[in-house]
């Protein structure tokens, strides 16, 4: 058959096909009834067809090749002539009956679902748009609130000195001898004055940007007097390199009180309230023996919380003692009629301490990505 392409053949070919059509409407009767029948149970279900692709289906079961209305059709060939006409008739007004019932559902369902379309994907071109994202705070500006908010809650007040300050202020009013190395070129930025050349070659201001927020020890007993109860937290300048724990600009909380028969166990009670809103209910505090000129007896202090990195245990998380009499003395005090105790805490280390921050680079380098990730709970 496959060579088979003459005239003939195809002839032959086409022949075959109408017989085999004729086969198939040999095997059919035309019912009237059932055809109507059929149309009708058509026409029924296009009203109750809810989606296009029912009523699609609908369309094939009813007006399909399958269909009781296309067999009856091809039937038609097979009745007495006389019946022809009739039948042709029938199934014509059957066929239009359908399509008279079809068209319209078929354009209700297209508008509905459209309608459906629309309304699922509207943009409201009346919202704001966020043209400004908000960022997130930083979380060292957070814990700077938050380590305020605990000595408001004990009725201190909150203090703050200035960056560029005296060498009196930042040294000598806290019991730094001259000689002291902490005044060292490698520890101080000196800012640069009008005098001239010291022996060494230096011009020098006698203005630092402080190296720490002890700083504002004698200036806040100056000007605030006694008796005197202030947090003081800030930003401080070392000469240090950046790496992963150190900065040369970083951030302290100095805490002050001067009063009449002020005690160590004054000093260790707050010590450890500050442990506990900082790092939780268990939270507590240890002294060591140490020295800083300003404070006598100093001490270092200790943190112990249950989270640490790599199990419970003691931190080194700043310095503190008792006021160093000089120092009262600076702020024109009498050392016997009033105490104090001081300590100092690093912020920078407190994060580190209380969050999983494991490099400085991280909380100076300003990426928002890394600030968004302690927005939560804010
Ligand atoms: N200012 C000290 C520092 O930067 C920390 C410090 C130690 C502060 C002892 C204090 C104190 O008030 O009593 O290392």
């Amino acid at each position: 058959m496959k060579e088979c392409v003459s005239v003939k053949c195809l002839e032959t070919l086409s022949f075959q096909g109408i017989l085999e059509r004729e086969t198939v409407a040999e095997g059919m009767v035309f019912d009237a009834q059932a055809v109507s029948d059929a149309v009708a149970e058509g026409i029924a279900k296009i009203q109750d067809a809810s989606s296009l692709e029912e009523l699609k289906a609908i369309k094939t079961q009813y007006a399909g090749a399958e269909s009781a209305m296309t067999k009856a059709s091809k039937a038609i060939g097979s009745l007495p002539k006389d019946q022809k006409k009739e039948a042709g008739q029938l199934l014509g007004k059957l066929r239009a009956d359908f399509g008279r019932a079809f068209g319209p559902r078929e354009k209700e369902l297209k508008a509905a679902e459209e309608a459906a379309a629309l309304a699922a994907e509207t943009v409201d071109m009346t919202l704001p748009v966020n043209r400004k994202p908000l960022g997130a705070r930083h979380p060292l500006a957070k814990l700077m609130e938050d380590v305020e908010d605990f000595f408001i809650a004990m009725g201190w007040q909150i203090s703050a000195g200035p960056e560029v300050e005296s060498e009196w202020y930042n040294f000598d009013a806290l019991n730094f001898g001259p000689d002291h190395p902490a005044r060292q070129m490698q520890d101080t930025f000196y800012v640069k004055g009008n005098q001239a050349k010291d022996a060494a070659g230096f011009v020098g201001s006698n203005m630092v940007v402080r190296t720490q927020t002890s700083s504002d020890q004698v200036r806040a007993l100056i000007t605030r007097g006694v008796p005197l109860y202030i947090a003081s937290p800030g930003r401080v300048f070392r000469t240090d390199e950046l790496d992963a724990t150190h900065t040369p600009v970083f951030h302290q909380c100095e805490a002050l009180a001067v009063d009449k028969g002020l005690t160590m166990a004054d000093l260790k009670g707050v010590l450890d309230k500050l442990a506990v809103a900082m790092f939780g209910p268990e939270a507590k505090t240890r002294l060591r023996p140490s020295y800083f000129p300003f404070t006598e007896p100093s001490a270092e202090l200790d943190l112990w919380f249950p989270d640490k990195k790599g199990g419970p245990g003691w931190l080194e998380w700043g310095g503190c003692g008792m006021v160093n009499p000089n120092v009262l003395k600076s702020a024109g005090l009498d050392p016997n009629e009033y105490t104090g105790f001081a300590f100092g805490v690093g912020m920078e280390r407190t994060l580190l301490l209380r969050s999983d921050i494991n490099d400085m680079h991280d909380l100076v380098e300003g990426d928002v990505r890394f600030a968004e990730q302690f927005v939560m709970g804010e």
